[in-house]
């Protein structure tokens, strides 16, 4: 299928070589848009362009590199004349620590990962999509900057932080054309666990079945996020449907993080209840 709210777009996706990203240039090429794929993860990222056909390529884009994502934002502006969006997703969990272990350079990396790769995508993306007079641009976030116990404290702190940094620019943008959003994936089906600890190869690609599995209990919801569940979301954010979203956390979580399981609680306080002497 192509052509649904796209035609004619052009985009960077970072992180695109697996997962999330991957779905997300998927779909937006499916949607009509030409995309720069863009990771460090060079054989996957070039495969997967490959794989999309005439409107995808491959850039590597280490995105703690400011001048990696200038370059990339100029590459899609000198070919296509034109920039309609940016998805700043690359991530990675890093290490589960308790604080009185967590060392500074760790924390730095988390945040340089996570947060300031964001601010990198905005501050160059921004500048030709204000010359145009529009733009979207979408930060992926995490539950475990909405909730506690979803991922280490440097992760959720980084994306919390996400959250508010596109809250501000999108303020600084609007008057331009300019939206910025972030898509809040719950658990979701992808190499980051396996990645985190530490797996390569087939080994890294299996895990991604074990992780399904495990995730299956996380919300209430009764099975795993899959990437497309966010790249549809993606390709809203990114399209003229949400023309007047700005500045939001758009939830994909399967209602993860919308509190307890409410049905256990209640047996419980029944059970409680049942048992104190009238
Ligand atoms: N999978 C989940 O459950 C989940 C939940 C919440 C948020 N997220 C977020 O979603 C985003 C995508 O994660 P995913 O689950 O698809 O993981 P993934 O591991 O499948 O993909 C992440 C990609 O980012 C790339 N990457 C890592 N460091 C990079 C760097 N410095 N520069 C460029 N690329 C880099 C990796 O090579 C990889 O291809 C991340 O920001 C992650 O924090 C994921």
């Amino acid at each position: 299928m192509t052509g649904t709210g796209l035609d004619g777009r052009t985009a960077v996706v970072t992180g695109a070589a697996s997962g999330i990203g991957a779905a997300v240039a998927a779909r937006f090429v499916a949607a009509g848009a030409t995309v720069l794929v863009t990771d460090v993860d060079e054989p996957r990222g070039a495969r997967l362009a490959e794989s999309l056909g005439a409107r995808a390529r491959f850039r590597r884009v280490d995105v703690t590199v400011e001048s990696d994502v200038e370059s990339a934002v100029a590459e899609v502006v000198e070919r296509h004349g034109r920039l309609d969006c940016v998805v700043a997703n690359a991530g990675a969990v890093g290490r589960w620590r308790f604080l009185h272990d967590t060392p500074a350079q760790e924390w730095d990396a988390a945040f340089a990962l996570l947060c300031r790769s964001v601010l990198f995508a905005i501050k160059y993306a921004s500048l030709p999509m204000k010359a145009a007079g529009r733009g979207s641009i979408v930060a992926t976030g995490s539950v475990a900057g909405l909730r506690t116990g979803y991922g280490p404290h440097a992760y959720g702190a980084a994306k919390a932080a996400v959250a508010q940094l596109v809250r501000s620019a999108a303020v600084e943008l609007a008057p331009h054309g300019v939206r910025v959003n972030t898509l809040v994936p719950g658990g979701v089906a992808t190499r980051i666990v396996g990645h985190g600890a530490g797996l390569t190869g087939d080994r890294l690609d299996d895990s991604v079945d074990t992780v399904r599995a495990g995730l299956r209990s996380l919300q209430p919801m009764p099975r795993a996020g899959e990437p497309d569940d966010l790249a549809g979301a993606a390709v809203f954010l990114a399209s003229d449907s949400s023309a007047f979203l700005t500045g939001q956390e758009i939830v994909v979580d399967g209602g993860a993080s919308l509190g307890r399981e409410w049905p256990a609680d209640a047996t419980r306080m029944a059970a409680r209840a049942e048992q104190r002497p009238t």
